[in-house]
């Protein structure tokens, strides 16, 4: 009788466990998997697989963010310290972090941002998938964003500027922010190639609103695929983390009501993975040897370079900031530049200019066929077209818009500098430039050396 009892009554409970005892969800499979993307070999992995069999995983790893040992959290909170910064939101890719860092300056249909026209296409794409309209801006000597041209292309419904610190380069953020201000706009930093660079001290990315990076594998800092977006602004970090993750696990009580006017709004969920967050943890802390190393080797070959007359350098923003990834300058023409590529190349320097060359490219305004044709992803052509009234948006664009951006990018010459080179390495890059130079050009006596006619700094070479 007593058997039949319900326990809810005080009788004995009918299930006192199961037998089956199940693996972890994610265990060493999943971990030898990774060992053989990262290259190992098949004896290695054995080796590994045996050593990590003895282990009791548990419950297993859940990767997932919000948890204690979470990484992505972990490297939030390295980031921010690292960079300065109160707030760090870690997302998808470079994409996602300038749609989330648009969408929390609340950049809608109607809104322009002004893009430099010589960027990857993401920094106009973003604000289109915002709702936004992109607006073309030139570049000037620095190859980044010309701040007076960007001042010239705003109108009534311009809401932010977006500087790109293209390539390792540093736009001049206090133009920018002057400009900013002047006009109360937002600055959207895209600093996507440009991870861990400075600005007179400051980080990039920390300087304007928001600050985009992408840390993929294909960026100076990072690997596989990932994003980081970052402010000093509470309201927009909180902005950018709901839309980032609608489904509110970033809140204490994600089915909580508001706990602030605005919190909640619909959103798209841009979490980074935990196995990105690993990767890109162990990337930040190397971040700031690799930097060391790219300036060191720029110095090196700087302070050692005679300056010619026909060669025009490109300007540089801050010297020590920037991360230097090459030496850039600008020839006369576009033939000017290609034929000296071809003599330098032929001496084993590693150089390069688009010259006249008439490619499609994506880093360049005019090819950017979903920009400059108006394609957005639905048919009713938001937000290029008002879908209710059937309006366009008063913006035209056209293959000539930039000019000074076309020029200087047909005309400028790069050479790749390497952070691995040892300083016989940069001695040689040097020494052979130089013998090109002296073949073709004149020297400018008025300077000691390339370092001096960049910065002004009398350094001996
Ligand atoms: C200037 C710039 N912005 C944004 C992005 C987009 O980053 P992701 O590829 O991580 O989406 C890139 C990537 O190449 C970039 O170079």
């Amino acid at each position: 009788m007593y058997k039949n009892k319900l326990a809810i009554n005080g009788g004995p409970k009918a299930i006192e466990g199961f037998e089956g005892k199940g693996e972890p969800k994610i265990g060493n499979e999943e971990f030898l998997e990774m060992a053989d993307t990262w290259g190992y070999s098949p004896e290695t992995i054995d080796e590994i697989r045996q050593a990590i069999d003895k282990e009791d995983l548990g419950g297993g790893p859940f990767l997932v963010g919000y948890k204690p040992q979470s990484k992505v959290s972990q490297m939030e909170a390295y980031a921010a310290e690292l960079f300065n910064v109160k707030n760090v939101l870690a997302v998808t890719s470079g994409t996602a972090a300038l749609h989330t860092a648009y969408v929390a300056a609340d950049i809608g249909f109607g809104d322009e941002v002004i893009v430099p026209g010589y960027t990857f296409m993401a920094t106009a794409m973003a604000v289109v998938v915002a709702g936004g309209i992109p607006v073309w801006c030139d570049i000037d000597e620095s190859m980044t964003i010309d701040p007076n041209d960007a001042e010239k292309r705003i109108t009534p419904r311009t809401k932010a500027i977006a500087p790109v610190h293209m390539s390792g380069r540093v736009c001049n953020m206090d133009a920018i922010m002057d400009v900013a201000k002047r006009h109360n706009l937002m600055v959207i930093e895209d600093c996507a190639q440009a991870c861990g660079a400075r600005f007179h001290g400051r980080r990039i990315g920390t300087i304007g609103d928001l600050g985009c990076f992408s840390i993929s594998s294909y960026k100076p800092t990072g690997g596989g695929e990932g994003g980081l977006v970052m402010t000093n602004d509470d309201k927009l970090h909180w902005r950018a983390r709901q839309w980032s993750e609608g489904g509110g696990l970033w809140r204490p009580d994600r089915y909580a009501l508001p706990r602030w006017e605005g919190e909640l709004f619909c959103g798209v969920n841009y979490r980074m993975s935990e196995l990105a967050g690993t990767v890109n943890l162990v990337q930040l802390r190397k971040m700031e040897a690799q930097l060391a190393r790219k300036r060191t080797n720029k110095r090196r070959v700087l302070s050692a370079l005679p300056v010619y007359h026909e060669l025009q350098p490109q300007v540089i923003h801050d010297i020590d900031g920037e991360h230097g990834n090459d030496l850039g300058f600008f020839l006369e023409t576009a033939a000017e530049a290609e034929r000296l590529v071809s003599v330098l190349q032929a001496e084993g320097v590693g150089c390069s200019t688009r010259g006249r060359s008439d490619g499609r490219d994506w880093h360049i305004y005019k090819y950017m066929s979903p920009i400059m044709d108006k394609l957005p992803a639905t048919s009713n052509g938001y937000p290029w077209r008002d879908p209710k009234t059937g309006e366009e948006t008063p913006i035209e664009y056209s293959p000539d818009m930039c000019p000074r951006t076309l020029d200087l990018l047909s005309r400028r010459v790069g050479v790749g500098l390497n952070q691995w080179w040892t300083e016989r390495d940069c001695k040689q890059l040097v020494a052979a430039m130089t013998k090109v130079f002296d073949a073709l050009y004149t020297r400018d006596s008025n300077y000691e050396n390339w370092l001096e006619a960049v910065t002004g700094e009398m350094v001996k070479g």
